[in-house]
């Protein structure tokens, strides 16, 4: 029984007794108005979790844990025939039927074993929904232990990228990876697509005999090429880290239990560059406990995967943008790796909570960062997420988007992966680790991930669960005020620390002197900045400056040619700011080479609201092809919008 905080508790009646329990734009539950004699304590998550809104599944109900998948690639229709077994657990042993989500999905028999022998089940698909997809409604007789769905998926599926072997860098095969998460699973299989619902997996793949095939499940990196792969998930995921990736890559080992998956052409390049990773992975495991997947391996995609990386267990998939030649871009692989613990163990059970996932990956990223490299970069990359999520927060559609909590109504889930989970969720880690001491901080948060592994919970589970473990007995090391702000309040709360950078001070003045005209660009002492450094000082420019000074800086430093694809999109967007048009034709080849969401739809939208709409359509209707349906979908709308 959790103890009750008595400052605390004497500001949630004053609350209650003013009736102005929740204040406006605040996304705090109701349960949380309720303070009074019946109330515990200041944080309580509500006896029933609430649903995940953006699946169909009966998950309260009946519950899928396992599923066994037999896949045939087929490269040359883009499509995958599936058998899926699914194996059900009765939460309600009155239940007579099982929800799955599909999406573009063509089904072709259902079954549900009964005695021992699957027999045709009745089924019905529901109304297609642009964003959530159909409902699969199967009856169950005599509480069937399992169903079998034989399916087809289309060439069109939103989480499965099918590119020609002209697409890869080799090309001489085709390729195709998958994106699940948020909700795109369902383009794949039919299963309970929400991260409140964990099971294990199986899976067969067959090929043809030249491609190879990896999933995030246990493989063997030495396997040989036959066309036949098996795969094992013995901890149960959510339906959104599964992940297949197909196509002519090799492997190559950077210790016993960590290696990369690439393309030859960036292989070597690749293992190079990640080659810190297993100290990655020594401090993560000293601060939050072991990591519990096995292996950990990588795969570099083709540049069309749309994100910097995505934390598929086992296997983290990553842009091949990352590979910069001098590590100064591997923040991300600490990320992917860090979601092991923060994410992977420990889920977010609706996308509302999405900053349980990616703010506390952020800050453990940025630990990992510290201990590696020192505590300047870890400030530097701080500093520089506080610039987006300025940006961010000043551009929401509405205020509800600007605190950690994301509203119940959200459009798409998509729409809660702004800075605000991200380096809002780390700044107020930041802000936690700073009030109470690393010395308790440190083991609080193992504890928490400890506490939670393999379950998805919300934010009110994490802040009761602080308050039990890290608050009661440290009670003046915040307020209730300071945390509801944080967590329920729009905008940036008084108490984010801004980081201090030296580097960065002294970055901006010689800026200043640059744009006062008193140094050209050949007198800035840049030649010991990291990209950490360029990035800053090209995100401080002014958005418009004469073509001269555009000139000055790129014919001394060649950044509308940079190869660092975070130093090219920062050039490039105050090139579109500013009209500066020998940056346009480089630009061009950035947009028809990288898929990266991050950097292309920011510059799509920038042409669009820079008077360059027409121009940005056509080398969008050159590069759409070749880019990821969840990119396509996002740019279409920017062009629509
Ligand atoms: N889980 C995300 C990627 C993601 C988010 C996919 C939302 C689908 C929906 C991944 O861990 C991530 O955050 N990637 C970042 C890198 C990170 C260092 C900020 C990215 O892709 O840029
Ligand atoms: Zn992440």
């Amino acid at each position: 029984m959790r103890r009750r905080i008595l400052t605390a508790s004497i500001f949630a009646l004053t609350i209650a007794a003013a009736g102005c329990g929740k204040k406006e734009g605040s996304n705090a539950p109701d349960e949380l108005e309720v303070a009074g004699v019946e109330h515990e304590a200041v944080f309580s998550a509500p006896a029933e979790t609430p649903r995940d809104e953006f699946t169909y599944a009966n998950y309260q109900d009946v519950r899928v844990t396992h599923v066994d998948l037999e896949l045939t690639l087929n490269f040359d229709e883009k499509v995958i025939d599936g058998v899926a077994t699914l194996s059900l657990e009765y939460l309600n042993t009155n239940a007579i039927k099982v929800v799955l989500d599909t999406n573009d999905l063509d089904i072709i028999s259902v079954e549900a074993r009964d005695n021992g022998d699957y027999i045709s089940a009745a089924y019905r698909l529901g109304q297609d929904d642009p964003v959530t997809g159909a409902s699969l409604e199967i009856d169950l007789p005599d509480q069937a232990d399992s169903v079998r769905v034989t399916y087809r998926t289309s060439p069109t599926a939103e989480g499965v990228q099918w590119l020609s072997p002209e697409q890869t860098a080799g090309k001489e095969y085709p390729f195709l990876f998958t994106q699940f998460q948020p909700l795109f699973a369902r383009t794949m299989a039919p299963l309970q697509d929400t991260p409140a619902v964990r099971m294990t997996y199986t899976a067969r793949v067959n090929t043809p005999p030249e491609i190879i095939v990896v999933m995030s499940a246990s493989q063997d990196p030495d396997g040989t090429r036959d066309g036949e792969y098996s795969f094992d998930m013995p901890q149960p995921i959510p339906a959104y880290l599964l992940a297949i990736a197909a196509g002519d890559f090799g492997f190559k080992a950077i210790n016993e239990h960590i290696g990369v998956y690439a393309e030859d052409y960036i292989l070597d390049a690749s293992a190079k560059e990640f080659e810190d990773t297993p100290l990655m992975k020594e401090a993560i495991d000293e601060l939050y406990g072991p990591y519990l997947w096995g292996r950990y391996d990588m795969i570099v995609l083709p540049p069309s995967f749309p994100f910097g990386g995505m934390e598929n267990p086992r296997l983290s998939f990553l842009t091949p943008t990352l590979v910069a030649g001098d590590k100064s871009l591997t923040n991300v692989v600490a990320h992917e790796l860090a979601h092991s613990w923060s994410g992977n163990l420990v889920t977010n059970a609706t996308w509302q909570d999405a900053w349980l996932n990616e703010g506390f990956t952020s800050y453990v990223e940025n630990r990992v960062m510290e201990k590696l490299y020192g505590n300047e970069r870890a400030v530097m990359e701080r500093a520089l997420d506080l610039e987006k999520l300025k940006q961010d927060v000043d551009d929401a559609d509405r205020p509800e988007l600007t605190s950690l909590k994301m509203p119940e109504d959200l459009a798409h889930p998509d729409d809660a992966f702004t800075q605000v989970s991200y380096a809002g969720g780390m700044f107020f880690l930041k802000f936690l680790e700073e009030r109470f001491g690393r010395e308790k901080f440190d083991p609080f948060l193992r504890g928490y991930f400890d506490a939670y592994a393999f379950k998805s919970i919300t934010t009110e589970e994490f802040l009761a669960y602080f308050e039990d473990n890290l608050w009661t007995d440290n009670p003046n090391a915040v307020t209730e005020a300071e945390i509801r702000a944080w967590v329920y309040e729009p905008g940036l709360p008084d108490t984010i620390e801004a980081p201090v950078s030296d580097a960065f001070d002294n970055v901006s003045a010689q800026q200043r002197l640059w744009l006062g005209g008193e140094i050209d660009a050949d007198g800035l002492e840049t030649s010991a900045w990291t990209t950490h450094e360029w990035l800053h000082f090209l995100n401080s420019l002014p958005d418009e400056m004469f073509t001269e000074q555009y000139d000055d800086l790129d014919e001394t430093f060649g950044l509308s040619n940079s190869s660092n694809a975070e130093i090219a999109y920062a050039w490039y967007m105050k090139a579109i700011t500013g009209g500066y048009e020998p940056a346009f034709q480089p630009l061009e080849e950035f947009l028809l080479r990288v898929g990266r969401g991050k950097f292309i739809y920011r510059l799509y939208q920038a042409l669009v609201e820079n008077g360059r709409a027409e121009w940005g359509r056509s080398v969008y209707d050159r590069a759409r092809p070749g880019y990821h349906p969840i990119a396509q979908r996002r740019i279409d709308a920017i062009f629509e919008g």
